[in-house]
């Protein structure tokens, strides 16, 4: 089975690696990314000798596979520990099930082409029943085709037919699945449930936003992902185990959950200027 796009392979700090002629043939695989991480974008033959899609049956029989193997890993329970007292704290500090909460999934690809989207859907899928959230189940990406659509159906999800670019207010609290997506769609996420009430009642899991903070100057950050960027004042981030089964699903990846409260942030940090409200600043990984 082919990967349907990109696999991260590492941080890239973009500010230290000037644009230089000869250095650029060296990786002609790297996909530079405006985020400063780099995703090796995998060779396209099956554009030429692309394989017959598999059937759903057959896609159902992978996943169910990859979801037994991620139930009996170390990862996975640590994970689930780890889980535990943010997903209470969610769901207003109480441990009773089941809990009203909501999960969207966004950019994990296509689950008949991608064994990574197959182990990111089994994780989420995993992890909602372990901890009983009992809310509704949505999923978008714009690369999913009618028959990642009929799959993941099956699996449970409801298909958000139109490209919100994360902009989904919340109603309940909710988990936002979002592996490896595009730092404007987290920012999205955040700007569009940018008060006390909502922001104490959403996760996004993701790729680490403590990272994003290391690699970029602080400035580019501010413009290219304005919520993301001023959500580091009260965020609390847990990172995921290491490793996990196989090759980099779930790698620089953390759940991201914000303590308005204790910190004790200014009337100002919710106001939202001029120069915030981009919500698409260029990003090449969000379409
Ligand atoms: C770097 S890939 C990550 C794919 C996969 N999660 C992984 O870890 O390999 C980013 C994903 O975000 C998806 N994406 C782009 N724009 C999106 C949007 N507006 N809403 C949801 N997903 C989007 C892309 O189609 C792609 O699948």
């Amino acid at each position: 089975m082919e990967d349907d796009g990109f696999t991260l392979v590492s941080h890239r700090k973009k500010a230290s690696r000037p644009n230089h002629p000869h250095t650029s043939h060296k990786q002609p695989h790297l996909s530079p990314s405006p985020s400063g991480f780099a995703y090796r974008r995998q060779k396209q033959r099956h554009a030429i000798t692309r394989k017959p899609e598999p059937s759903v049956s057959s896609v159902m029989g992978d996943l169910e596979t990859k979801r037994e193997a991620i139930k009996k890993s170390k990862f996975y329970t640590k994970l689930c520990e780890a889980l535990l007292q943010p997903i209470n704290t969610l769901s207003s500090g109480s441990s009773i099930r089941p809990r009203n909460v909501d999960c969207v999934c966004y950019g994990v690809g296509s689950p008949v082409r991608s064994a990574t989207s197959q182990y990111q859907l089994m994780l989420l899928l995993l992890l909602r029943d372990v901890f009983e959230l009992e809310g509704s189940l949505h999923i978008f990406d714009p690369v999913m085709t009618e028959l990642d659509k009929q799959v993941v159906k099956l699996l449970g999800f409801t298909v958000i037919e139109r490209n919100e670019r994360g902009l989904r207010p919340i109603k309940n609290p909710t988990v936002f699945f979002m592996p490896h997506c595009g730092h404007t769609l987290y920012s999205n996420v955040l700007r569009s449930n940018w008060t006390q009430a909502k922001l104490s009642r959403l996760m996004i899991i993701g790729n680490s936003f403590e990272a994003y903070s290391m690699i970029q100057l602080s400035s580019a950050l501010e413009r290219k992902a304005p919520f993301l960027c001023r959500s580091l004042q009260v965020l609390e981030e847990l990172p995921f185990p290491h490793p996990f089964l196989t090759g980099d699903v779930f790698n620089n990846t953390s759940a991201h959950v914000f303590d308005v409260g204790k910190m004790g942030v200014e009337e100002r940090f919710w106001e939202v200027s001029l120069d915030m409200e981009n919500e698409d600043a260029g990003d090449p990984e969000v379409v």
